[in-house]
């Protein structure tokens, strides 16, 4: 009973910020994301009659505490669907998301965890079941089941069964990049958990944030549909600018920004001025992604490396969702 997969991290042009109930991980809103071909994580699990618990390596590296807990205990929901109880596995991962450069690791990962464990225990899923149970291990990475534009939608019901991504648009409809800037200083204070826990208990503007996104996941998708990148680009940035002034307005108040971060911000808008169509969004951390189209890529490059604090920019193409080897 061994299986591999592999899956890709994701960035979210519409955010998911806030959680209606944390142990089942349901969203107080549906999100969209663009899955990236540049950072992917392949994980290899296989289950075992002779094993007393879990066994999980991370780049070859036995992990332990809450990392180790997290793991095992989004297997214990795959045992329980599967009706194995009992049966441990021995899981390895390698990533290749360069955890320095601020993208999720974990969206990649349980993508891949889910996919293979799912499939190492015999349970045969459908993509839409897969992307309800990968959920549960963790928020961004339901969208990574998909390549291209994937949407996850909140759903409404109490136990969660209608939250889970649907596709868009593949990864071949439009090749838009992005350029993840890694800052120096990419120390991160706020979890996304916790930093989302606390602006739904307490920010003045969240009802803001929440009363504005209906509006911006229509018209992305509409944008997403006609290939329309400044548009696309316009409501991404808005939408980032916007789940990030709700830190602001939480108590205590936080922000995931570094002056680094308010630099790219701003040389990305000077881009724009000068007639390069380029866009920002920025995840729980201080490090920014930029969106542009590929003839522009040469300049985008260059300008984000010019950037002092920059320490390195790393590119990607739309990615596909996850794969068995
Ligand atoms: O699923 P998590 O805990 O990695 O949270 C992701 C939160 C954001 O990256 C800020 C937004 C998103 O939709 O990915």
């Amino acid at each position: 009973m061994k299986a591999t997969a592999k899956a890709h991290t994701n960035i979210a042009l519409i955010k998911y910020w806030g959680k209606r109930n944390e142990p089942l991980i349901l969203p107080t809103n549906s999100s969209l994301s663009l899955t990236l071909d540049g950072f992917s994580t392949t994980t290899s699990v296989e289950f075992r009659e002779n094993l007393a618990n879990d066994h999980v390596t991370i780049n070859d590296e036995t992990i332990s505490g809450e990392s180790y807990r997290r793991v095992s205990g989004f297997l214990d929901l795959i045992r329980q669907t599967a009706g194995e109880k009992h049966l441990y596995a021995d899981v390895h991962s390698i990533n290749d998301v360069p955890t320095a450069a601020g993208f999720a690791s974990s969206a990649s990962g349980f993508a891949a965890l889910a996919a293979a464990a799912t499939k190492a225990i015999g349970l045969q899923l459908s993509d839409q079941e897969l992307s309800r149970i990968t959920r549960q291990g963790s928020g961004s990475a339901t969208r990574s089941i998909y390549g291209g534009f994937a949407q996850w939608q909140m759903g409404g019901r109490p136990d969660g069964s209608d939250s889970y991504a649907v596709p868009i648009a593949s990864q071949d409809h439009w090749d838009i990049r992005v350029a993840a800037v890694v800052l120096s200083d990419t120390r991160k204070n706020v979890s996304s958990r916790d930093g989302m826990r606390r602006t739904v208990e307490t920010s003045a503007f969240y009802d803001g944030w929440l009363g504005s996104l209906a509006d911006d996941l229509e018209q992305i998708k509409e944008a997403i549909m006609d290939r329309d990148f400044e548009k696309t680009g316009k409501i991404a940035e808005a939408n980032c600018l916007k789940m990030h002034a709700t830190t602001l307005g939480a108590n205590p108040p936080f922000t995931y920004w570094t002056d680094k971060t308010v630099a790219v911000m701003q040389t990305v808008q000077a881009m724009r001025a000068e007639g390069i169509p380029a866009f920002f969004t920025i995840d729980a951390g201080p490090n920014v992604k930029v969106l542009y189209l590929p003839e522009n890529e040469k300049t985008v490059e260059k300008t984000l490396r010019d950037i002092p604090g920059a320490e390195d920019v790393i590119l990607s193409k739309p990615g596909r969702g996850v794969s068995f080897l």
